[in-house]
C-alpha cells in the first residue's frame, strides 16, 4: 500500500518514513499542504494520507478540503489520518466533517499508529469490495435491461408481423388487394395522431385497423375475388364479413384484438346511420372504426377495381367531400373527415409508398 506522509517537522518526517518503510509500506512524503495536495493528485496509487494538521502554506484540513473538491464524484478510494500536536477540538470536528478516518496525537505512539493504519486498510478494502459489487451489479442490470429490451422489440415485431400476415391472409387471393391492409393500418395511425391518440394508441390502432376485413377469411371467397362488380344480392352476402370478423377476433382479448373486434364490426357503419351491419350513427360508432371507415373508402377509391379505373388523389378526396354515386359526406365522422383533409399529403404519401405496381401489358424494351 502506498502512503502519503505530510509533516513539516523534518525529523518526525524522516523517522516515520523509515518506520513505515520497514513495515512494508511505500511512503511518499511532503513538507507542507500544497506539496501533499499535488503529490496526491498526481499519484493515483496513494490510498492513505497521514496529514499533519498544522503545516506551512496550507494546513492539513485545507489540503483534504482541496482534494475533496477535485474528487467531488468520489471516484478515488482513500482514507485520511490526521496528526495533531495539541488538543484542538475545533480542528478535530472540522476534520471529521471532511471525512477523516481518525486522529493521532503527538508524540506519536508507534503501536497506535500501526493499529490505525491497519484499521484504515480494512476500511479501504471494504470500500473497494463494495465498489466492485456495485459496479458488477450495475453491469448486470445494464446487460439484463438490454436483453429485455431486445426481447421486447423482437416480440413486438413478431406480434405485429403475425397480425399483418393474419390480416393479409383474409384476402390473399384477391387480385391487387394484398397491400390494402398495410396502407389502412398506416393511414389510420396517421389520422389518429392528428386526432390526439398517444403513441401507444396509434401503434395499437395501426395493427387493429389492418384486421378490419379479417372476417372475409370465412368466405364466400369467390365473391371477394370476383373480377367483376357484384350483384346486389351478392353484395348483401359480403356484408357479413363485419360480424364474422368481430366473432373471429373475440377469441382473443389482447388489447389490439379487442380494438380490432370493434373496428371489424363497425367499419362499414356511416355517421348518418345509413351503413351496415347495425345502422349505427354518430358517436355510437367507435372513433377507431370511424377512422378506418374513412381511410378504407379513400383507399378503395384510389385502387383499380374490375368495374372502374383508379382515381387520382384529388378526385378521391373530392368524391368524399362532395359525394359520389356511392357515398355522401354525411357518411363520415366530421372530425375524421377534417383530419383526413388536414393530413391528406401524408395519406397520399402512404398510398404511393405501398402502391401496387401497375401491370405492364406492353413488351419490355430493355
Ligand atoms: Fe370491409
Ligand atoms: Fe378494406
Amino acid at each position: 500500500m502506498k502512503l502519503l506522509l505530510a509533516e513539516d517537522d523534518p525529523q518526525v518526517r524522516v523517522e516515520l518514513r523509515e518506520l513505515l518503510s520497514e513495515e512494508g509500506y511505500t511512503v511518499v512524503t511532503a513538507a507542507d499542504g500544497i506539496e501533499a495536495f499535488e503529490k496526491f493528485r498526481d499519484d493515483t496509487d496513494i490510498e492513505l494520507m497521514l496529514l499533519d494538521i498544522r503545516m506551512p502554506r496550507c494546513t492539513g484540513l485545507q489540503t483534504l478540503d482541496a482534494i475533496r473538491r477535485i474528487d467531488s464524484n468520489e471516484k478515488r478510494i482513500y482514507e485520511t489520518i490526521f496528526i495533531t500536536g495539541n488538543n484542538d477540538s475545533e480542528a478535530v470536528i472540522a476534520a471529521l466533517k471532511l471525512g477523516a478516518f481518525s486522529f493521532l496525537f503527538k508524540p506519536i505512539v508507534i503501536e497506535q499508529l500501526l493499529a490505525e493504519i491497519d484499521d484504515a486498510k480494512d476500511r479501504i478494502n471494504q470500500r473497494r469490495y463494495r465498489r466492485f459489487r456495485e459496479d458488477t451489479l450495475k453491469a448486470q442490470v445494464e446487460s439484463t435491461t438490454n436483453q429485455i429490451t431486445r426481447l421486447t422489440d423482437e416480440l413486438r415485431g413478431g406480434f405485429a408481423g403475425a397480425v399483418e400476415l393474419l390480416a393479409r391472409s383474409a384476402e390473399y387471393d384477391v387480385p391487387g388487394i394484398d397491400l390494402h391492409v398495410v396502407r389502412i393500418g398506416d393511414m389510420a395511425a396517421c389520422l389518429s395522431a392528428r386526432l390526439g391518440y398517444n403513441t401507444l394508441q396509434q401503434q395499437q390502432l395501426r395493427l387493429a385497423a389492418m384486421l378490419h376485413d379479417v372476417g372475409k377469411i370465412t368466405g364466400p371467397r369467390e365473391l371477394y375475388s370476383a373480377n367483376r362488380q357484384l350483384t346486389p344480392e351478392e353484395f348483401e352476402q359480403t356484408k357479413s364479413h363485419t360480424v364474422d370478423g368481430a366473432a373471429f377476433l373475440s377469441h382473443h382479448d389482447e388489447p389490439v384484438f379487442a380494438m380490432a373486434r370493434v373496428i371489424a364490426e363497425q367499419h362499414h357503419e356511416n355517421y348518418d346511420g345509413s351503413g351496415y351491419p347495425h345502422g349505427l350513427s354518430g358517436d355510437a360508432i367507435a372513433l377507431d372504426a370511424a377512422i378506418v371507415h374513412a381511410v378504407d373508402v379513400y383507399d378503395n377509391l384510389r385502387a383499380q377495381r374490375p368495374y372502374r379505373d383508379p382515381l387520382p388523389h384529388y378526385v378521391a378526396l373530392d368524391n368524399m367531400v362532395n359525394g359520389d354515386e356511392k357515398s355522401t359526406p354525411e357518411h363520415f365522422h366530421p372530425k375524421v373527415l377534417q383530419a383526413l383533409l388536414s393530413q391528406h399529403r401524408d395519406i397520399e404519401a402512404i398510398y404511393e409508398r405501398f402502391r401496387i405496381p401497375a401491370v405492364n401489358h406492353g413488351n419490355d424494351s430493355a
